[in-house]
């Protein structure tokens, strides 16, 4: 930021954690499916009695995955209430108790208050505040952790060790938020966490025949975190985030979007390993180069894997959208390549939007 000085300097998204129904064969899937490798542990056979978290890893994306071992449990109401989804973005930052205090002093609720942990491998601060929904912000400040992850996670070694697909770096995470609460949430980001924001787009830009959203995009100091938020427009049917929010049961992260360096070899090897894409009509490629000029990749290629391909100023971008990963039709990721381009696809929210109208009609929500 030039003129105003970045109160809440934010390394970037450590990791992202999903409270889900069965960690285990959760994070098995994501082994499988995504190419993601065991990084760590914590469960009843580290002390913790209560609930089993698995940590994966590819390159710089971390993801968590914990089920609760009770019923009475706050992780087993999130399932509960949510199914399976995302309930930790932790950031990593270097003072976690300056983190907090900036920004509970501007209005965040707190989740926890800094605290350090240790363990053979040294200690950890972690401070957190809550956001939309029941997602929480940590900030995980490990300048003086050498372990594999967190203090009470043990090193998980594998002998099932697919390979990587690909997958390099979290380029965004999506939250869905209710009935004319984008620019609440807009604001807490602004001026609780200093972010500005980056894009807006209205009703006119992201709506189909039936359907409409709101988007707006906020990033922090460095750029390195992106967080659009949209909330559901009036059409003429029921829009997309609105089916989020009613089987999310409220706000939520709606999809995380993963960044790889070819996204031809890793969508093909996804798509292999079990991944279902949303599907794009034959004619959404027909004028394809006279909309985006040219690309480096072979256009046969792109549209025999369904990949979606969008031109900014400076540059271009390919991205394509799995279907939603459980049985509610709430979290699902985008794989996206980066040319240049600094945006977020506008040109395919029209195609887009209508694959997953189709979709929302299958499921009889529309
Ligand atoms: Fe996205």
């Amino acid at each position: 930021m030039s003129e105003k000085q970045d109160f809440l300097p934010l390394r970037g998204v450590d990791y992202v954690e999903f409270y889900v129904g069965n960690a285990k064969q959760a994070a098995h899937f994501y082994k499988t499916a995504f190419g993601f490798q065991s990084l760590a542990y914590a469960g009843p056979e580290t002390g913790l009695r209560d609930r089993a978290s698995y940590v994966l890893q590819q390159k710089k994306v971390k993801f968590v995955f914990t089920s609760a071992m009770q019923e009475d449990h706050y992780i087993s109401d999130h399932v509960r209430k949510h199914g399976d989804g995302v309930r930790v973005i932790a950031f990593e930052v270097d003072d976690a108790a300056a983190s907090w205090e900036t920004t509970t002093s501007r209005g965040a609720k707190s989740f926890q208050e800094p605290k350090t942990e240790e363990d053979n491998f040294g200690s950890a601060k972690i401070s957190g505040i809550h956001t939309y929904g029941d997602t929480v912000h940590l900030f995980v400040e490990k300048k003086n952790y050498d372990g594999p992850f967190l203090p009470g996670y043990m090193p998980w070694e594998s002998h099932y060790n697919p390979e990587p697909a690909g997958l390099v770096y979290i380029d965004h995470c999506v939250g869905n938020v209710g009935w004319g609460e984008m620019n609440t949430w807009c604001t807490f980001y602004s001026e609780v966490m200093g972010f500005d924001q980056l894009i807006s787009f209205d009703d006119k830009d992201i709506s189909t025949e039936y359907t409409a959203l709101m988007s707006k995009v906020m990033t922090n100091g460095n750029q390195k975190v992106k967080f659009p938020i949209n909330e559901p427009a009036e059409g003429k049917k029921k829009s997309q985030i609105e089916e989020y929010i009613d089987f999310y049961n409220g706000a939520g992260v709606q999809h995380v979007a993963i960044g790889t360096g070819d996204i031809l070899t890793t969508v093909a090897q996804l798509r292999d390993r079990g991944v279902e894409f949303l599907y794009v009509p034959e004619n959404y490629y027909e004028d394809l180069t006279d909309r985006v000029g040219e690309v480096d990749e072979d256009i046969a290629a792109i549209k025999e894997l369904g990949i979606l391909v969008d031109r900014d100023e400076d540059g271009y971008l390919l991205q394509i959208f799995t279907k939603p990963v459980q049985d509610r039709p709430t979290v699902f990721f985008e794989i996206i390549q980066r040319k240049g381009a600094r945006s977020f696809g506008k040109g395919n929210f029209k195609a887009l939007f209508e694959a997953i109208e189709r979709e929302q009609a299958r499921r009889g929500n529309l």
